[in-house]
């Protein structure tokens, strides 16, 4: 099996797909937004100036993330979804120049129409530990305000107004965008209808990597 690159706007489904894939294949699911908020949650100077860039929606640096991620995975031993990572092409440079080096990979784009993204991501609600996602509307948790996995209270992100979310959109046209005829000009490209139903992505990725 290859690693798998995510690549797709915010609210198209990445962090719900690489929970339920990890789950059918035994990937190991690494989001660097999920990372990038770990440090945040510890209170440090680092964090706080982390804290500041996400929350207005904005690229933290290309080093201080490859950083972060490399000390975060372990290549020899498993085989991972990055959902997140590499997010222009300077990272992905360094992802296959100092990450991946030998071993395979596939990036699955997640394809999707934008209008669409601002309402999934308001009414998004995630566990207070930030590793169970939901949605008010599509995929609502059995009771009203608690995680079903972790009986933890659900909360909303912090960039997750409208007004980050709109910013975090002109973000990924513009840096992430053009990975995508990175990928397909290596012949590594896939892509997914992400409007589909969470089931629907689900089989179309898993049919992907069998
Ligand atoms: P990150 O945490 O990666 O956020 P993002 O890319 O904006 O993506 P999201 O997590 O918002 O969306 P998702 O695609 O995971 O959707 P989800 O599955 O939750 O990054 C946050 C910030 O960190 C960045 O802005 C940046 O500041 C920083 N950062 C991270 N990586 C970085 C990097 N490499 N370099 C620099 N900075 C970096 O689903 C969304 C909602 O839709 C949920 O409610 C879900 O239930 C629902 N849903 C999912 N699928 C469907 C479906 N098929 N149909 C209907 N509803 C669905
Ligand atoms: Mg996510």
């Amino acid at each position: 099996m290859k690693n798998v690159i995510f690549i797709g706007p915010p609210g198209a489904g990445k962090g719900t797909q690489a929970a339920k894939l990890d789950d059918m294949f035994s990937f190991c699911h690494v989001s660097t937004g999920d990372l990038l908020r770990g440090e945040i949650s510890k209170g440090s100077e680092l964090g706080t100036k982390i804290k500041t860039v996400m929350d207005s929606g904005n690229l933290v640096s290309d080093e201080l993330v490859a950083e972060l991620l490399k000390a975060n995975i372990d290549l020899s031993s498993k085989q991972y979804i990055f959902d997140g990572f590499p997010r222009n092409v300077s990272q992905a440079e360094i992802f296959q120049d100092e990450i991946m080096e030998e071993n395979e990979y596939l990036a699955v784009l997640f394809d999707v129409d934008t209008d669409k993204l601002v309402e999934r991501i308001v009414n998004r609600r995630v566990s207070s530990d930030g590793n169970h996602i939901y949605n008010l509307k599509t995929n609502p948790p059995k009771v009203a305000g608690v995680c079903d996995v972790t009986g933890l209270a659900l909360v909303q992100r912090k960039d997750d107004t409208e007004e980050v979310v709109r910013n975090r959109m002109e973000v990924y046209l513009k840096e992430t965008a053009p990975l995508v005829e990175y990928y397909k000009s290596k012949n590594k490209l896939k892509s997914v209808d992400a409007d589909l139903e969470i089931e629907a992505v689900t089989k179309q990725i898993a049919s992907f990597l069998q």
